[in-house]
């Protein structure tokens, strides 16, 4: 039975990421169910900055026919005390489905497990499902890919923090059977946990997922993906973090290792010259555009599977 929310990748099957990529590229191409949710509410719960992530779950709510409202932290009542348990209990009488971006993962999961709406996660210091979503689809659309298929023969590089980002890579690479290289400094490399549990699936799937500390395992690389050195959260280690990545910034140095035809994606907001160069973004900015653009596909693909 297919899972109530959408809090980790791990949350769909390797059919239902197909079948999202399938309807996210047909909402792309056709404008369709336009009424659909005629009358149903999306609740869209901040307590971090977003740009992407708001403002496309709010359009593809409204283009489908739905209302978004904003619950920004300061706003709510859980500012000032209120349990997770009473706000869930209230915002399902309400709500149709609830997006939430947070700081700890356990908070969404207490969501979900109050909540009997669906709970979408939109970023939390664990994972970003909706963002990889949308990075497999530009994938898929810049290498002209019909199918998961054919990216099974391509080189997926990330480089930088071993974040939210990193994790949700990790799972939906591991689910369907994609090759991903994971290069961070040693000091802030992919936890355990995050590999045992993609084991798993890749023992399956036959997905080669490495980790390495090696700016040379880059080489040959068709798809290059960094996020910040500092996530939401972590901004007291900023100055310790600069210094710890800069050899692990996407420049044009690095980019002489690689294929050629390379696809520079970054998930954004980038901090030019930390984790990739003025020129680099320049040179890319089709790519990494057309990823922040597909949100907007997923989002919707994402709304039309959970809420019934
Ligand atoms: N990539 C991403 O999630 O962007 P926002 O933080 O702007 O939502
Ligand atoms: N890793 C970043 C992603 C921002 C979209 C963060 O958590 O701040």
């Amino acid at each position: 039975m297919a899972n109530k929310d959408l809090l980790s990748i791990y949350d769909l099957s390797n059919k239902e990421i197909r079948d999202l990529f399938k309807k996210a590229f047909e909402l792309k191409n056709k404008k369709k169910y336009l009424d659909i949710f005629k009358g149903k509410t999306l609740g869209i719960m901040l307590e971090k900055p977003s740009t992407r992530t708001m403002v496309s779950f709010a359009v593809a709510m409204t283009q489908l026919g739905g209302t978004p409202i904003f619950l920004t932290a300061e706003k709510m009542q859980r500012s000032r005390g209120e349990s997770i348990y009473d706000t869930s209990k209230v915002l399902s009488k309400y709500l149709n489905a609830l997006m939430i971006r947070t700081f700890k993962h356990a908070d969404i999961l207490d969501f979900a497990k109050y909540c009997s709406i669906p709970i979408i996660n939109g970023l939390t210091d664990y994972e970003h499902p909706c963002q990889v979503l949308a990075d497999i689809m530009t994938i898929m659309e810049l290498l002209k890919a019909k199918s998961i298929e054919t990216l099974k023969k391509i080189k997926i590089v990330y480089i930088g923090d071993s974040n939210n980002i990193v994790n949700s890579l990790i799972a939906i690479s591991a689910i369907l059977g994609l090759d991903l290289t994971i290069i961070s400094p040693t000091e802030y490399q992919v936890r355990s946990e995050i590999l045992k549990q993609a084991v798993q699936y890749a023992y399956k799937t036959g997905s080669e997922i490495k980790v390495t500390n090696d700016v040379t395992a880059a080489k040959n690389a068709d798809v290059i993906y960094t996020d910040v050195w500092t996530s939401m959260g972590f901004e007291t280690e900023k100055a310790k973090r600069k210094k710890i990545f800069t050899p692990y910034q996407v420049n044009s140095e690095l980019l002489k290792k690689v294929s050629s035809k390379c696809i520079v994606l970054h998930c954004l907001p980038a901090l030019r010259g930390e984790e990739i160069t003025v020129d680099i973004m320049e040179k890319h900015e089709n790519s990494i555009f057309i990823q922040a653009e597909n949100r907007l596909y997923v989002q919707k693909a994402v709304l039309l599977h959970f809420i019934k």
